[in-house]
């Protein structure tokens, strides 16, 4: 039996796949069983970071994986305190939690929104604010906190106590806020929402009634951080620092990783007991994590991540079908005028290039280490797909 068929016949069909079974791959290039070509400017939906098998990180995972593959968090292992020393370092928050997705770890951001009010105010402080359009993770709280009414069937009951408001609309943020309220929860750039930035305005608001009332701003950066917006936080375009910030996917480099950072005033908030996930911080992944940060560190990478993402945005809002190129760096939305994003995602895989969809979008989040040979064949590839399909 074929790898398709046998997925069809044993895998639950919750995914919308594409006929191709990805065999093996390096940078930003992979192959299919057939041997056929493709340039990847989706990364795995944004986790490949690194790209596929960067040798570094390869090695640190190999390495790892024959010295000691987990020991439980009940036990203490190096690459976890390394990789959590690096990531408060870098990002400048106090303490971390480690889970396994960007779910799990905006699930540990809600808990902590909300026990930090419990704490300090006692009960009924616990509604979480979140933003129509957004999309936080695939768990009953993470799927009732976000804010598309498509994701709010079938599994009643959701938990209570998320209200959405509109993006960069101030009023309506307003409009929803009392005193039941614990935590306001964004992205910067909403990813599977279609792509769209936040207004520094209303960034500002947020962070501004945050102070204010003593409510915990959490930054869902599990797609947008680590680099994808072309600086190692998406928060610092605009200048902005969330009390809480959640990282996952690219993290990872193509492991499964997710984290929620926290600052000095709710660092302490989970304490002995109160949170847990036998996976989360496993070495192997945390040795492979190590690595993408060393990446990010190096002089004038994340500057690298800008120049690429300049160069396609560049030819892409050239093209007279696009409507606009929307995101931030390496996180790119391509809205066009007449045709389906559908239709030219076909055409790019049978002409050796994979791309993303959001919404009614294109959606790109190539690997920030491609090269400049393949981003230049790649553009190519879609810029003459969006004309043709
Ligand atoms: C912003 C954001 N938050 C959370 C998630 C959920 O992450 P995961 O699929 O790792 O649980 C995603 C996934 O696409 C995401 O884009």
């Amino acid at each position: 039996m074929s790898t398709i068929e046998q997925t069809k016949q044993h895998i639950m069909s919750t995914y919308g796949r594409n006929e191709v079974v990805i065999v093996n791959g390096h940078g930003a290039t992979c192959y299919d069983a057939e041997g056929k070509k493709y340039i990847d400017f989706g990364s795995g939906i944004g986790t490949t970071s690194l790209g596929y098998c960067n040798d570094a990180w390869a090695e640190a995972v190999c390495t790892q994986v024959k010295k000691v593959q987990h020991t439980s968090n009940l036990f203490y292992h190096q690459p976890q305190a390394e990789l959590a020393e690096k990531l408060c370092a870098m990002t400048g928050y106090s303490k971390l939690f480690f889970g396994n997705s960007g779910a799990e770890a905006n699930e540990c951001a809600i808990k902590i929104a909300r026990k930090y009010s419990f704490d300090k105010y006692g009960k009924g402080r616990h509604t979480i604010i979140t933003l129509v359009n957004s999309f936080h993770g695939r768990t009953i709280t993470t799927l009732s906190a976000t804010g598309q009414d498509v994701f709010h069937n079938y599994f009643f009951p959701f938990t209570e106590g998320f209200r959405f408001a509109e993006a960069n609309n101030i009023a309506d943020l307003y409009e929803k806020l009392d005193d039941t309220v614990c935590g306001i929860m964004i992205e910067y750039v909403q990813g599977e929402g279609g792509v769209m930035a936040l207004q520094q305005d209303f960034v500002d608001e947020i962070r501004k009634i945050c102070n204010e009332k003593d409510i915990l701003m959490i930054a869902d950066e599990v797609q947008t951080g680590v680099g994808r917006t072309g600086k190692l936080l998406a928060g610092e375009h605009y200048h902005c620092k969330a009390d809480v910030t959640t990282l996952a996917k690219g993290l990872g480099g193509g492991l499964p990783i997710g984290v929620c950072l926290a600052n000095e005033k709710c660092a302490d908030v989970l304490g002995l007991g109160a949170h847990g996930s036998t996976f989360g911080g496993n070495p192997v992944v945390c040795a492979g994590a190590v690595k993408v940060l060393e990446f990010l560190e190096q002089p004038d990478m994340l500057d690298g991540v800008l120049e690429k993402s300049k160069y396609l945005r560049e030819k892409l809002s050239a093209l007279e079908e696009v409507q606009e190129v929307s995101g931030l760096g390496m996180m790119v939305g391509i809205a066009l005028k007449q045709k389906k994003a559908a239709d030219v995602l076909k055409a790019c895989i049978a002409n050796g290039l994979l791309v993303l969809t959001a919404k009614d979008r294109i959606r790109l989040l190539p690997p920030l280490t491609i090269s400049k040979e393949e981003l230049e064949t790649g553009t190519e590839i879609l810029c003459r797909m969006i004309h043709q399909a």
